[in-house]
Order: structure tokens, then sequence, then C-alpha cells
């Protein structure tokens, strides 16, 4: 079960008009990429927990195949937070047995099978994969007894009480039996509700991984989601055509005169004379003219940045956004509304 139906506010701008997982990395949507993952592990079916923005996903892959994987719908009549979408979607498609949960927004290479082997051996009711971070004070802390018992579920801790820097992955193992006590209606959240009851009870186990693993949910670690991609640090057999550090769709246009960086140019853009640009990323249809400077943000679709304009880290600049000419943008700049 893939969960995208996050309304992505972080991601705002770009997400009010495209739900987060069908953000393009290197052109492919972020979902073909979970799924082609997921492909490559042997997965063949999946139920996609859909909430916000879904006919996107439904139009963009009406066969309902995605990256090699057997997609059923599962759409929210109301949004039901992490918990209430998995027991939704779990109802709507049957499942009664064993089954892997994952955020849609994380990209990773988790040996999933080694996954449901350490819930198995554990007699676990739940496992959630961890990851091991600097700071963990962003994400759901997560501390184990030695052989992987959860002790406690701490979310978003102060970081120097924080008590390990092992972090809830968005990768989890559940038995059906977990959905029976997840609350029929209204939200209800994984981190905060199911995994907590869980721990207190000692049927919640968590396998520490050390493979790659990227949350892409903010500005940040969007464009560090490409700039991985394009360096090959994660590796996905979709994403093809990297030349010195840099993908440029072939329908788009770049001006030799122009400097590019570990960045990406998606299809029917145009890059103007002596533009830099630099660990960015343009989405479909941007427009950058000459002498602008973009680093480290993110050109939403068929924006338009004006010429001698100098944009540095981190801007988010919505679909058909004018940025005017000669505009100093830095900090944590969003432009454009709903
Ligand atoms: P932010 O608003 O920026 O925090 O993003 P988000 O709404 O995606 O929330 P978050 O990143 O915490 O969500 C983790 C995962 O759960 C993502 O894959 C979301 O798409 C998904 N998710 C969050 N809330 C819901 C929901 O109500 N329904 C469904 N189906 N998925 C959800």
């Amino acid at each position: 079960m893939i969960l995208v139906g996050g309304i992505g506010t972080r991601l705002r701008p770009l997400t009010y008009e495209t739900p987060k997982q069908m953000l393009p990395i290197l052109g492919v949507p972020m979902i073909e990429c979970v799924m082609d993952t997921l492909c490559q592990h042997g997965i063949t079916d999946a139920v996609l927990a859909l909430g916000y923005l879904p006919d996107q996903f439904i139009e963009a892959y009406p066969s309902g195949v995605i990256g090699g994987v057997n997609v059923t719908y599962a759409v929210e009549p109301e949004p039901l937070d992490t918990s209430g979408a998995i027991r939704f979607a779990a109802k709507f498609a049957e499942i009664d047995e064993t089954f892997l949960v994952l955020n849609g927004d994380v990209i990773t290479d988790l040996d999933i099978t080694k996954l449901i082997k350490f819930h198995r051996d554990h007699g676990a009711q739940a496992t959630i994969a961890l990851h091991a971070v600097d700071d963990p004070s962003r994400f759901g802390v997560v501390p184990t007894t030695p052989d992987g018992r959860v002790i406690a579920f701490v979310e978003k801790p102060p970081r120097d009480e924080a008590p390990t820097n092992l972090i809830n992955a968005g990768t989890y193992v559940f038995e059906p039996s977990v959905l029976d006590r997840i609350a029929p209606t209204g939200r209800v959240s994984v981190e905060r509700d199911t995994f907590p009851e869980l721990a207190a009870e000692g049927t919640l186990y968590a396998m520490p991984d050390d493979s790659y693993w990227l949350d892409t949910g903010t500005p940040q670690a969007f464009l560090q989601a490409n700039v991985d991609f394009l360096l090959g640090r994660f590796r996905n057999h979709l994403v093809k055509d990297v030349v010195d550090g840099c993908w440029i769709h072939p329908s788009s246009t770049v001006d030799p005169s122009a400097t590019l960086i570990n960045s990406v140019v998606d299809r029917n853009c145009v890059v103007k004379a002596n533009v830099v640009l630099e660990d960015s990323v343009l989405l479909p249809g941007v427009v950058i003219q000459n002498d602008a400077q973009v680093r480290f943000s993110i050109i939403g679709h068929h924006a338009v940045i004006g010429a001698f304009s100098n944009l540095g880290a981190t801007c988010v600049v919505g679909a058909s956004v004018h940025v005017e000419a000669h505009s100093q943008l830095s900090g944590d700049v969003r432009l454009g509304g709903v």
C-alpha cells in the first residue's frame, strides 16, 4: 500500500496544482520511481491510498499499471490521516494477509525482503524500517531494545533530547489484525496514534537499515532527490541521458552561453543567453530570461524568471508566476498562490 493522499503543505505552492508524488524527478513522476523500485523487489500488486487530487494519478495511469506494478486506486471520501488511510485502503482492497505500507514520498532502496523476514521472525504486529540521520528533530524517533522491540515512539523531539538518531523511515510491514484497532471514522495518525499504542503493548518492532533513503517532502529534500539522481547516488533505470551532471529534456532549448550545474530542465523549457542554473529544477514549460541566475531553487510549470534576476537558496516559484526582471530573491521564498 502506497500512501499518496497528503496535501503536501511543505512543498507549496507546487502542490496546489500537482500532488507531491506526481512531481517529476528528472522528468519521471515520483510515484513511478517508487513503484519501479518496488517492481525490482518483486512486488506485483499495490493499492494506492489516494485523497488529495486523486484524478491526477488515475488520469496519468488509466491502465492501472505504474512502474510495472498493478495498482488498485482507493480514494478516501475525506482526509483520514495516515492510519485512517491505511484502514480505508486495506478494507477497500480486501487485504487479509501481511502487507507492506510505504509513504509515497520516500525514495529508498531498502531491502524489503529483509524487512518482511525480520517482521515474521519477531512475530510482530507491525514493523518499521529505521534510518539513521544526523538531526532526528524533524522526524519520528524510534528507540528499541537490542532485539528490535520498539520501546517508544517519539514524534519530532528537540535535537538534544532525542533518545536515538534512528528515525521512522516511512516503510512498514503490517499484520491485517492491526486494521481492526484503527477507528473506522475520522483522522487517525500512524505516528501519533497507532504506533504508540502498539509500542505500549510490546508488539511493534523496528529494523535499522543503512540503504539510500530520502524523504522528499521539503523543497530542499526535493532538490536533493534530483541532485542524487543526477549524480548517480540513487540509481533508477528510468533515469537516462544525464550529461555532465545535468538532465535536459530534448524538447527544451538551452542557449549555448548558459552555464548549468547539477540541474534539471524538464520538457518545453527555454533557457536564454548567459543564464546560470545551479542545483535547481525547472518543471515543464519554464522560461528563464537572459542573464538570470537561479541556484538551489524549484521553478514551477510555465513560470517565467525575468532577465538579470538572481534567485538563491531556496526559492519555490509556483506555476505560471512571472518574476520581474532584476528581482533579487533568497531565503525561504514561496511565490504563487492557489
Ligand atoms: P506535508 O503537509 O508537507 O507534511 O505533507 P503530507 O501531507 O504529504 O504529509 P506527510 O509528508 O507527513 O505524509 C506522509 C505520507 O502519508 C505521504 O506519502 C502522504 O501522501 C501520506 N498522507 C498523509 N496524510 C494522508 C491522508 O490523509 N490520506 C492518505 N491517503 N495519505 C496521506
